[in-house]
């Protein structure tokens, strides 16, 4: 493989790393402590400035049975639900139901990623994200259930368009390493053809090139020939005959495509007709 191949694969990898391995994560914060959240795929996101209540576990805490409800202060109230016996949606609905404003999800095992909750949106009006079992540990045990003591940030949108931003350069930068790799290809490609192939002159180049009539005797100086080199046929009265540089003469049906289609040389003694162009 070649370097700028393993470059490019390398490139990809990074990019489709960037992209995927960071789901729209956003943050829940209680005190000084943060964590990292992952909100589900149903039901509203937080909206874009975050929002804060209070927080108290879910009691039972799997929420899978009818949640003790929420007290009602006035600020929002949040709940946190331990994952497992249920489904996420099942959770979301029991919080929901007990009068909470949002419901975080917490691991029941230590794991490194954080699972994107899905279910049925329908009829769902409370976000939901989801945290590790240690997020569920530490919130469990700082939360006192007062009012704004929790917030659950919104970076989410930011996230994803970093996200996208993200991929978009990735991609871009893909497609024009790819670019310039293909074109540098295609040009080494065409070179060689270059050397193999000498390019004909185009046609109205030809047609340039000085012409005459012949009239015997030959009219045009030292190199007077009396026959076409091409087709060996003498010249007659009235033949239309092109003069190339070198002064060879041809008729115009034999040289001109000759010179379009074969060779940039004059036939005869294998001077370069050059054209100026
Ligand atoms: C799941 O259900 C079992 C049996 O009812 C219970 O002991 C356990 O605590 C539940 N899990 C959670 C996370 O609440
Ligand atoms: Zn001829
Ligand atoms: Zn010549």
């Amino acid at each position: 493989m070649n370097p700028r191949r393993r470059l490019l694969l390398l490139l990809a990898a990074v990019a489709f790393t960037c992209a995927a391995a960071r789901p729209c994560a956003a943050l829940v914060r209680l005190g000084a402590a943060t964590f990292l959240d992952a909100p589900a795929r149903f039901g509203p996101r937080v909206t874009s400035d975050g929002i804060c209540g209070s927080l108290r576990a879910a009691d039972p805490a799997d929420a899978c049975a009818p949640v003790r409800a929420a007290p009602g202060s006035g600020g929002m109230a949040f709940v946190l639900i331990a994952r497992g016996n249920c489904s996420f949606e099942g959770k979301v609905r029991a919080a929901q139901l007990a009068g909470f404003d949002a419901a975080l999800v917490h691991d029941d095992e230590d794991k490194a990623s954080l699972y994107s909750m899905v279910g049925d949106p329908e009829g769902i009006h409370i976000p939901a994200v989801f945290v590790s079992k240690m997020a569920g540990q530490t919130l469990k045990k700082f939360a006192r259930g007062e009012d704004g003591e929790c917030c659950i940030n919104s970076s989410m949108d930011e996230t994803a368009g970093t996200v996208l931003v993200m991929s978009f350069v990735s991609l871009v930068v893909i497609i024009s390493v790819v670019a310039s790799f293909l074109f540098a290809r295609n040009c080494r490609l065409l070179r060689h053809g270059v050397d193999n192939h000498p390019p004909c002159i185009k046609k109205h180049v030809v047609e340039k090139i000085p012409s005459l009539v012949y009239k015997a005797p030959c009219s045009s100086g030292n190199n007077c020939e009396e026959a076409c080199a091409i087709c060996l046929e003498d010249y007659d009265n009235g033949d239309m005959l092109r003069l190339l540089p070198c002064k060879h003469e041809f008729h115009v049906e034999c040289i001109d495509p000759w010179l379009t289609k074969w060779g940039t040389f004059c036939p005869v003694c294998k001077l370069e007709v050059t054209t100026g162009e």
